[in-house]
């Protein structure tokens, strides 16, 4: 029997790259999954996708900052497949300038987007959580929560999730639910395209760079995230919270 059989996701983000292949990856392990995205059509492809490979899924398009939104969904959610067991959040946005450069738009959108974003969702998920005396948060934070030039306004927002995932592990262990981030290096998605592109590089041509500096000689994938992902979600994870699981194939090594 697939291992989150009978367990409810809900993935920010879904829709592509990342957060696509998290779903993806918990609806072949047995969950039924929501998929909620700014992108509704994209949310939905993603949701089809998942449904003709024989798995539970239902789209959303939603904006994780409001939170209106976000209630409704995890109330239809909740009301359609019974609970919710685990949120991923992973929703996100880059609004890369140096320091000197940056808006305040800029700022307070990427702070909005991942921090702000991932206390509405842990907030209102929680509560069907702690009810349920069973939870699982994983919230995606970056490598370049140790600093990354360009990425002041990104840097805080993924050390911020860090602390976020801590607090959570303190404040809601007594009730059976767990919160661990996730620090991805390099990721081939949109996200990380649009960054070559704004560094002046080809996709190509960053991977190959980005990889030759690694210890395991290659840019990640979406499916190396999802991995770890399918981990932390399933139940003989229990005793693990609090954490911060660097995938990036040994980047903070070299
Ligand atoms: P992506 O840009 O391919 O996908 C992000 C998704 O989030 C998009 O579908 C977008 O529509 C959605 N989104 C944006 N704002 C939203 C909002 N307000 N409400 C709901 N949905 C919203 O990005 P990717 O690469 O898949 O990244 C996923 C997560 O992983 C992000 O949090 C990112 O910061 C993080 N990450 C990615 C890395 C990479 O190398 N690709 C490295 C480290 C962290």
């Amino acid at each position: 029997m697939p291992g989150l059989h009978n367990r409810v996701a809900l993935v920010t983000g879904g829709a592509q790259g990342i957060g696509a292949a998290v779903a993806s990856r918990l609806a072949a392990d047995g969950a039924k999954v929501g998929v909620l995205d700014l992108n509704a059509a994209l949310a939905q492809r993603t949701a089809d996708e998942i449904v003709a490979a024989g798995g539970s899924a239902r789209a959303f398009g939603a904006d994780v900052t409001r939170r209106e939104e976000v209630s409704a969904v995890v109330d239809e959610l909740v009301g359609e497949f019974g609970g919710l067991h685990i949120l991923v959040n992973n929703a996100g946005v880059l609004r890369d300038n140096l320091l000197f450069k940056m808006s305040d738009d800029d700022w307070s959108t990427v702070m909005n987007v991942h921090l702000g974003g991932a206390f509405i969702c842990s907030q209102l998920a929680q509560r069907h959580m702690v009810e349920q005396r069973y939870g699982r948060i994983i919230s995606m934070s970056s490598t370049s929560a140790l600093g990354n030039r360009g990425q002041s306004n990104y840097s805080a927002a993924k050390a911020g999730l860090q602390g976020l995932t801590k607090t959570l592990a303190i404040e809601l262990g007594p009730y059976g639910v767990t919160a661990n981030a996730i620090a991805p290096g390099f990721i081939e998605t949109a996200m990380t395209s649009a960054t070559a592109q704004r560094i002046g590089m080809t996709i190509d041509s960053l991977r190959e760079s980005v990889a030759a500096a690694l210890p395991v000689r290659r840019g990640g994938l979406p499916a190396d995230i999802a991995n770890a992902a399918a981990f932390l979600a399933g139940e003989e994870a229990g005793y693990v919270t609090g954490q911060v699981l660097y995938v990036d194939g040994g980047s903070e090594l070299v």
